[in-house]
């Protein structure tokens, strides 16, 4: 039997509805980012980006069943990212869902953003139990160990920012527009790593990570050359925190997989489409002979494709949700799914 779910993401800034078949098959994956709105105040302002999230995600709904020449007769059930994110822009895709869930009398799920972002992986390949999954986002940086469907253990979370937050932030200290963390990427490219900056944590006994002590000795840096009059080279700057911020990540991930065994990688999230970040996992997974599964750029950015991808685990373990009482939560633990 195929199963066809509906599924809607609007955890933060994009508005996007995917139809996928199976967990596997994207029939449609519609994402209305709301990118340009924000750039003019250097970041998410949540209240107009849940007033955007209203505004447009009937057009997307129906987009994404016309894409997929499908109408609500043909979906088994609606698939909605519950949390983690802005509670506002949660509830807009929340309450959608429920409604449609009533309405058309289908089954719905309330999926967990995270656990979207890792089963992007399981799209275009397919993941093998136990694997690690390295979640880099906006909002998140965690390493996952995936014991089973749906059993998720973190065993390593940033401290504080996010490893996205913090390049949007030292973007920001650049004077590249919002979301500098791609645009901080390119610069790198061309720059040296010829400033010295901290690797927080490296050394640490645990997989957890520190990322906001990196902002700010740039922003001291660049203080302290400017009162001195000397000017900073943007590209070398930039090229100095990327890798350091890889060295990092990438020290973490080796470890995790050597001391737990593991013999397949997940990379997922925004910051899974940096450049830097793809070429060392692939070293990576080459030099300790693991399965690396890294999903196509347009899965790692938030969309809804990943919410139905995970949404088909949800449905297979008859996790479902109450169209009349579910509710939208700004933080939820992705360790209690089963
Ligand atoms: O997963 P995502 O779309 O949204 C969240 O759930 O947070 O991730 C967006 C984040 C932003 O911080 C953006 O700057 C960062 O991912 N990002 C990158 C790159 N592409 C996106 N950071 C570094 N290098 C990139 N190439
Ligand atoms: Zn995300």
């Amino acid at each position: 039997m195929n199963l066809n779910i509906l599924a809607i993401e609007s955890s933060c800034d994009e508005t996007s509805v995917a139809i996928v078949r199976n967990g596997k098959e994207v029939l449609s994956n519609i994402v209305a980012s709301q990118i340009d709105i924000h750039k003019e105040y250097g970041g998410v302002v949540p209240e107009i980006a849940s007033r955007h999230h209203i505004e447009i995600i009937m057009q997307v709904i129906n987009e994404a069943l016309a894409t997929a020449n499908m109408d609500m007769g043909n979906i088994d059930a609606i698939c909605v990212t519950q949390g983690p994110g802005l509670v506002g822009s949660l509830l807009v895709g929340v309450t959608v869902a429920k409604t449609l869930a009533y309405v058309y009398e289908k089954k719905l799920i309330a999926a967990h953003h995270i656990a979207g972002h890792i089963y992007s992986a399981n799209i275009d390949a397919d993941i093998k139990y136990p694997s690690l999954a390295l979640v880099v986002s906006g909002g998140h940086t965690e390493l996952v160990l995936l014991k089973d469907e749906l059993n998720f253990e973190i065993i390593g979370q940033t401290q504080d920012d996010a490893v996205g937050e913090a390049y949007d932030k030292v973007a920001r200290q650049l004077d590249l527009e919002y979301p500098g963390g791609p645009k901080l990427d390119s610069l790198a490219k061309i720059g040296k790593d010829s400033y010295n900056l901290p690797r927080a944590m490296i050394d640490s006994k645990n997989y957890n990570f520190s990322f906001s002590g990196m902002k700010s000795a740039i922003i001291n840096l660049i203080h302290n050359k400017n009162q001195r009059g000397e000017v900073i080279v943007k590209e070398d700057l930039a090229r100095s925190f990327q890798t350091a911020v890889m060295d990092i990540l990438e020290h973490k991930t080796k470890s995790a997989l050597e001391d737990y065994g593991i013999s397949q990688l997940i990379v997922s999230g925004g910051v899974a489409g940096n450049s830097e970040l793809r070429s060392r996992m692939i070293n990576l997974a080459n030099n300790l002979d693991i399965d690396l599964l890294i999903p196509k750029m347009k899965y790692c950015s938030d969309n809804a494709a990943m919410i139905g991808a995970v949404g088909y685990y949800y449905y297979k373990h008859n996790l479902f949700a109450d169209p009349l009482t579910l509710n939208a939560k700004s933080s939820i633990s992705l360790e209690k799914i089963k």
